[in-house]
């Protein structure tokens, strides 16, 4: 049995292995051979290859497909293929025959519909991969979640609280006691209390309002479904209304006080005076100026006396928190190992670093046809060569001497010589077969494989096309 298990998994991740090796095989034979002319899921100089198989072999002529890549030419001239025929006006020029057979096409056409979801464009060879990778920020939904319960655990608290407040307000009024005991005042208020007794009263009957609105919020728990996917935004939303809660709640507390106030004004006053006492207490425990008679020292000079006050409190906290804060200072750097003055300066120092970096090699990418200038760096110019030869030797030729495309190092030019010019070419494309490279490369790399082209040296090839001369 264990063996068999074992059997099982060998064969398993050994499958896994070749599948992979074929996928890996066709994506780098694409890369080779056909990326130049062909992208995965768009047309560029020739026809999207994505679900071509499909087309040729639901067209009965799946077979012919090895021959038209092979030799095209051949295929249209036989006249055996619709296919064949159906594509050929497809661009000005014709596809150039590939040297591939048929296991290296099958593992190209595997690929070319199975990209890897990892690399789903595949990255021009010679490529750097310096452009800087986005990070798409989502918001994360189970954090979202939790606190949306919690805000709508904190609205409904809320709500009951002014459900309450609002209630013992309206009773409070209602009462005879209150009533009479407002007639008693009246005289000396002077119609005041009406303004206040309106505003309460339109806020409990909001307030009850409120309240059954809030019953009709779905219960989070019995929904089944996960209601989830809360966004950032719904949560502000809750934290305003929370804000908002929270105000009304002042609002009504302060003017419920108000109304006892002028029930039990006495109170209100010895209560004071108690509050004041203590925060005395709290913060400088002074003895009274009546009782100083009782902390005063028995020494004297020329008429001077000394208090003997406790220390203010606030000051004595304080000190014991600098000892407290002092200990864990000491734990923290010098025991437990924390970022010294110096480290932490390096730190960020080295974050700095690399933020100036990403920030510049952002600004490099800044390139296009108006402000491209002529690279001359061998480590540029090296750079071009290696994306001239991946990408534009099968239609300019090694040299750039020219086959389907002209000849890129003789004094005629049909889109002009200056560097933004070849820039704008390789970029865009042209009408006449020249493909557009700005899906391919980024722009430092179009500004090296264009300066590249201008410092090729003068090659004998095809005749010269183009009306624009350079001296
Ligand atoms: C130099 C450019 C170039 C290269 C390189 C190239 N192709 Fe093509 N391919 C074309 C063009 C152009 C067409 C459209 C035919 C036409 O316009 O005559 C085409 C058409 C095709 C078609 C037919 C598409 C359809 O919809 O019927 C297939 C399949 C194909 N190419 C496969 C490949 C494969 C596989 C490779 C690499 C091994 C490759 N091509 C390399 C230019 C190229
Ligand atoms: C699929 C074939 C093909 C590939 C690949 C290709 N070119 Fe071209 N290129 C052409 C054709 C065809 C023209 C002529 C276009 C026209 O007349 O509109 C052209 C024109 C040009 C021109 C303009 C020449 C002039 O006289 O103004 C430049 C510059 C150029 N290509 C550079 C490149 C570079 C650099 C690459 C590689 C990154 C490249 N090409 C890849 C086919 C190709």
């Amino acid at each position: 049995m264990k063996k068999l298990f074992k059997q099982t998994i060998a064969l398993f991740s050994f499958t896994i292995l070749l599948v992979n090796a074929h996928a890996q095989d066709g994506q780098a034979l694409f890369k080779a051979k056909c990326n130049t002319c062909h992208l995965l899921d768009k047309v560029s100089t020739g026809p999207m290859l994505k679900g071509v198989k499909q087309k040729w072999t639901d067209a009965g002529e799946g077979d012919q497909l090895i021959d038209w890549v092979t030799n095209s030419t051949a295929l249209i001239a036989s006249g055996k293929s619709t296919m064949a025929d159906a594509i050929k006006g497809f661009s000005p020029m014709e596809m150039p025959g590939q040297q591939v057979t048929k296991e290296e096409l099958d593992a190209i056409l595997t690929f070319v519909d199975n990209p890897p979801v990892a690399a789903p464009t595949v990255e021009t060879t010679g490529a750097t991969t310096d452009s800087a990778a986005e990070v798409v920020l989502k918001p994360n939904y189970k954090e979202n979640l939790n606190t949306f319960y919690w805000l709508l655990c904190s609205i409904v608290i809320m709500l009951i609280v002014i459900f309450i407040l609002s209630s013992s307000i309206i009773n409070l009024v209602k009462s005879d006691y209150f009533t009479n005991k407002i007639a008693e005042k009246k005289n000396k208020e002077n119609g005041n209390i009406f303004k206040v007794l309106i505003l309460i009263i339109t806020f409990g009957l909001m307030a009850t309002g409120n309240t059954t609105l809030a019953m009709s919020i779905p219960e989070p728990s019995t929904d089944p479904q996960p209601w989830i996917l809360i966004e950032n935004a719904d949560i502000y939303f809750l934290i305003t209304i929370n804000i908002v809660l929270v105000l009304v709640i002042i609002y009504l507390q302060s003017q419920f006080k108000r109304l006892l106030a002028l029930v039990y004004e006495r109170k209100r006053k010895e209560k004071e005076v108690k509050a004041l006492k203590k925060l005395n207490k709290v913060l400088t425990d002074v003895v009274p100026i009546e009782e100083e008679h009782t902390i005063l020292m028995h020494h004297e000079y020329d008429g001077i006396r000394e208090l003997d006050n406790n220390l203010p409190p606030w000051w004595v906290w304080g000190f014991a928190l600098t000892i407290v804060s002092g200990i864990i200072y000491l734990f923290y750097y010098h025991v437990f190992g924390g970022d010294l003055q110096y480290q932490a300066y390096e730190k960020e120092m080295r974050k700095a670093d690399t933020e100036v970096k990403a920030y510049l090699s952002k600004m490099s990418m800044n390139v296009d046809e108006t402000s491209a200038t002529l690279m001359k760096d061998a480590a540029d110019l090296s750079k071009g060569k290696a994306l001239f030869e991946t990408n534009c030797v099968t239609c300019h030729n090694p040299k750039g001497e020219g086959n389907i495309g002209p000849n890129l190092t003789d004094k005629n030019w049909i889109y002009g010589f200056d560097i933004k010019d070849v820039f704008k070419t390789v970029k865009n494309g042209t009408p006449n077969g020249m493909p557009e490279h700005n899906s391919k490369f980024n722009p430092v790399q179009i500004q090296q494989v264009a300066s590249f082209v201008l410092s090729l040296p003068d090659a004998k090839g095809k005749a010269a096309q183009g009306e624009i001369l350079e001296k």
